[in-house]
C-alpha cells in the first residue's frame, strides 16, 4: 500500500494513516473496487472525496464532453441542464427486481428474480461494461455522517452524473471513508450506464443501454443497477438503498424506511407539531414538505421531502429522520404560485435534468411561470415555441440541489435522533371518492387506509399516466420485501408505541375533481388548512365527524377565511359515497387476494369493518 494515492483527478486518498492506527476496514472496500475494476474493466479508478473542487473538475470535465450545459452564472450560478436519451426518463419498474432467495420475500408487488441465474445475468452485462471509461468510487452515508441511525454505502459508477448527483443528494467523500476505515459497516451498490467505448470512439451526451436492470439483493444487502443514468435508476443512495434495502434492514431490526416527506407545522401559539406523509410519485411530498402556509400565523419547516426512517423510542413515540442530504424534485409544476419555496431554493449550485433552455442561458418548464418564453430549447434539444403543441420539459424533469439551500430548512433538520412524529399522512392523487382530509380511528385502521392507497399513475415511472393503481404505503415500487410483511410489520411497530404517543394516521387527498374535471381543491398553500384541521384534532380542539371510513372534519371547523371554494365544492370535496366505497371494499378484497394468506387478520377485519359500517350503519 502506498503512502497516499493521488487520484487522476489530483484528489488524495491516505490509506497509510489508517493502516499505521491498525485500522483495516479500508482492505475490504479495496479488495472489492479492485474485483470490480477486472470485471468491468475501466480505464482508470478514481477515489471520490465529495469536495467542492471534485464537483468543480466534475461538471467542467463534463461541460467539455458535451454532457453538461453551463447555464448562464447570471440568472443561476454554478447551475447546470444535462439531457438524457429520450428512453431514459424515469424508473423503470418492469425492469426493477427484488433477487431475494424464496420468490414469497419479493411478494406479488415485485419483480423476483432467482438470485443465482440474475447474479450470472449481471456477470455478463456488467462484464467490460466500463471500458473506455472512468469508474467512481463513491463513498456515502444515508443520514448524517455518523449519526445513530445513519447507514454507509459505497457506489462504484462510470456516470460522471451519478456522481454529481450524489454529492449533492448524500453526505459523500472522504468522511464517510474514515468511517469506513475505522470498521463501520456498508453496502455494495454497483452501477454502470452500459455503455463501453471502443478505443477512439466518440462518447454520446448521454449514454445508457437499451437493456436496463435494477437489482436489489436483500439477503446480500447488494444493489446492481445497469443500463439507466437517470434518477433513482442510478443515485443508489437513494430508492435502491434508503428504500428497497433499508427497508428489508428495517424489518429485521424493528423499524421502518419510507417514501414520506417530513415536516414541522407551528401553529400561531408556537406549539410545533412533526408531520410526515407518504404519498405515491408525483403526487405532491415535496410541495407538502416546502409548504408556505396561507393562513396567518402558521409556520412550516422542511425535514425532508422524499424519505424517512422511522424509529420507535424509548418514550414510546415514533421518531423520524431524513437520510438524504438533497432533493431530487419534480420541475413542472414548480412556480412562484405553487412552490415559491422551491423556486427559491434553485437560485443556483442546481443540476437541472430534461428541462427546457432559454435563450438567455437560464431554464424553464412547464409550470415555472404562467407564459411561457417566445422561443426555448426543449428537453430534446430542439427548437421550440408555445405553439409546438407539446412540452418543453418532460413530465418528469427534475432538480437537483442539497437540502441546506432550502430557505425554510428546519435549523435542526440533521439532529442525530430525528424528531418525534404527531400525525403521519397517507395520500394519492383520486378525482374521485377520497375526501380531502378524513382522521383514522386507531392505528390499525391507520395501517388500512395506508395498505389500500390506490393513485392514478404519474410520469415518475413507465406505465400509462392517469391509470388508478394500488400503490400500499406509497412504496409499491419501492419495498424490498413482501408488500403484505410489511404491513404486518407497521402492525407491530404500532405495538411498540405507546397508545396516547403513537402519531395520528390521517387519509389526505389534495386531487378530487368535479364532474367538469376540475380540482375541487385548489391546493399547494392552501394545504396548510387542512394542517390547521389536523393540529386542532391532535389538541384536542375540535370534534369530528365519525363516518364509515373515518372520522371527518365538520365543515365548520376548517379555516376556509380567504379562500375562494364555493360551499357546493366544499361538500363535495368531503361527501362519502356509499356505493362508491362499497365498490373501493371489493377491489381492496381483490388486492388482498394477491397476498393470500399474509394479509394479516386485523386488516381483514379493517375491511369487513369497513363493509358493515358502509351497509349497516
Ligand atoms: P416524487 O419526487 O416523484 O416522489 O414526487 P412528489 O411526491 O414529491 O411530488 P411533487 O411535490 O413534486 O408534485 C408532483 C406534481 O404534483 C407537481 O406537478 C405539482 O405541481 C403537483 N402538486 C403538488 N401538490 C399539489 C396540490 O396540492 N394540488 C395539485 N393540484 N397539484 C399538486
Ligand atoms: C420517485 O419516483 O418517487 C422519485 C424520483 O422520487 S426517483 O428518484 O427517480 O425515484
Ligand atoms: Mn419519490
Amino acid at each position: 500500500i502506498n503512502e497516499s494515492e493521488t487520484t487522476e483527478d489530483g484528489s488524495t486518498v491516505n490509506f497509510t494513516s489508517y493502516q499505521r492506527e491498525g485500522l483495516s476496514g479500508l482492505d475490504e472496500l479495496r479488495t472489492w473496487v479492485a474485483e470490480v475494476a477486472e470485471l468491468t474493466q475501466p480505464d482508470d479508478v478514481v477515489w471520490c472525496d465529495g469536495s467542492r473542487g471534485e464537483f468543480d473538475r466534475l461538471t467542467k470535465q463534463m461541460v467539455a464532453e458535451g454532457k453538461l450545459i453551463k447555464l448562464n452564472p447570471e440568472w443561476r450560478p454554478n447551475s447546470y441542464l444535462a439531457r438524457s436519451t429520450p428512453s431514459d426518463v424515469a424508473r423503470v419498474e418492469a425492469r426493477t427486481f427484488i433477487a431475494s432467495e424464496a420468490e414469497e420475500d419479493a411478494g406479488p408487488t415485485n419483480n423476483w428474480a432467482e438470485p443465482t441465474e440474475m447474479r450470472e445475468t449481471l456477470n455478463s452485462v456488467f462484464t467490460g461494461s466500463m471500458r473506455g471509461r472512468t469508474m467512481y468510487v463513491v463513498p456515502f452515508s444515508m443520514g448524517p455522517v455518523g449519526g445513530p441511525l445513519s447507514q454507509l454505502g459505497v457506489q462504484v459508477t462510470d456516470s460522471a452524473y451519478a456522481v454529481v448527483s450524489m454529492n449533492i443528494m448524500t453526505r459523500m467523500g472522504d468522511e464517510v471513508l474514515n468511517l469506513i476505515a475505522n470498521g463501520a459497516s456498508w453496502i455494495k451498490a454497483y452501477h454502470s450506464v452500459g455503455a463501453p467505448l471502443q478505443p477512439g470512439e466518440q462518447d454520446v451526451e448521454w449514454p445508457c443501454n437499451d437493456e436496463k436492470y435494477i437489482v436489489q439483493f436483500p439477503e446480500s444487502r447488494e444493489i446492481w443497477s445497469y443500463g439507466s443514468g437517470y434518477g433513482g435508476n442510478a443515485l443508489l443512495g437513494k430508492k435502491c438503498f434508503a428504500l428497497r434495502i433499508a427497508s428489508v434492514m428495517a424489518r429485521d431490526e424493528g423499524w421502518l424506511a419510507e417514501h414520506m416527506l417530513l415536516i414541522r407545522v407551528t401553529d400561531p401559539n408556537g406549539r410545533a407539531y412533526h408531520v410526515a406523509a407518504a404519498f405515491p410519485s408525483a403526487c405532491g411530498k415535496t410541495n407538502l414538505a416546502m409548504l408556505r402556509p396561507t393562513i396567518p400565523g402558521w409556520k412550516v419547516e422542511t425535514i425532508g421531502d422524499d424519505i424517512a426512517w422511522l424509529r420507535p423510542g424509548d418514550d414510546g413515540r415514533l421518531w423520524a429522520i431524513n437520510p438524504e442530504a438533497g432533493f431530487f424534485g419534480v420541475a413542472p409544476g414548480t412556480g412562484d404560485s405553487t412552490n415559491v419555496t422551491a423556486v427559491e431554493t434553485l437560485w443556483g449550485n442546481t443540476i437541472f435534468t430534461n428541462v427546457a433552455l432559454r435563450d438567455d442561458g437560464d431554464v424553464w418548464w412547464e409550470g415555472l411561470t404562467d407564459t411561457p418564453p417566445d422561443h426555448l430549447i426543449d428537453w430534446e434539444g430542439n427548437d421550440w415555441t408555445p405553439d409546438s403543441g407539446r412540452p418543453a420539459a418532460h413530465p418528469n424533469s427534475r432538480f437537483t440541489v442539497a437540502a441546506a439551500q432550502c430557505p425554510q430548512m428546519a435549523p435542526d433538520w440533521e439532529a442525530d435522533g430525528g424528531v418525534p412524529l404527531d400525525a403521519i399522512l397517507f395520500g394519492g392523487r383520486r378525482a374521485t371518492n377520497v375526501p380531502l382530509v378524513v382522521e383514522a380511528s386507531d392505528w390499525s385502521h391507520g395501517v388500512f387506509m395506508g395498505a389500500t392507497i390506490s393513485s392514478e399513475r404519474t410520469a415518475a415511472a413507465e406505465g400509462t399516466v392517469g391509470e388508478l393503481r394500488r400503490d400500499p404505503f406509497a412504496m409499491r415500487p419501492f419495498c424490498g420485501y413482501n408488500m403484505a410483511d410489511h404491513w404486518s410489520h407497521w402492525l407491530s411497530i404500532g405495538s411498540k408505541l405507546r397508545f396516547d404517543r403513537a402519531p395520528r394516521i390521517y387519509q389526505v387527498n389534495w386531487f378530487r375533481k368535479g364532474d367538469d374535471g376540475r380540482f375541487l381543491w385548489p391546493g399547494f398553500g392552501e394545504n396548510s388548512r387542512v394542517l390547521d384541521w389536523i393540529a386542532a384534532r391532535l389538541s384536542g380542539k375540535v370534534s369530528a365527524e365519525t363516518t364509515p371510513i373515518g372520522r371527518l372534519p365538520q365543515l365548520d371547523d376548517i379555516n376556509l377565511s380567504g379562500l375562494d371554494v364555493t360551499r357546493d365544492d366544499l361538500e363535495e370535496l368531503f361527501s362519502v359515497n356509499r356505493e362508491g366505497w362499497l365498490e373501493e371494499a371489493d377491489l381492496t378484497e381483490e388486492f388482498f387476494q394477491m397476498f393470500g394468506a399474509k394479509v394479516p387478520a386485523a386488516l381483514r377485519a379493517e375491511l369487513e369493518a369497513l363493509r358493515y359500517r358502509l351497509t349497516k350503519e
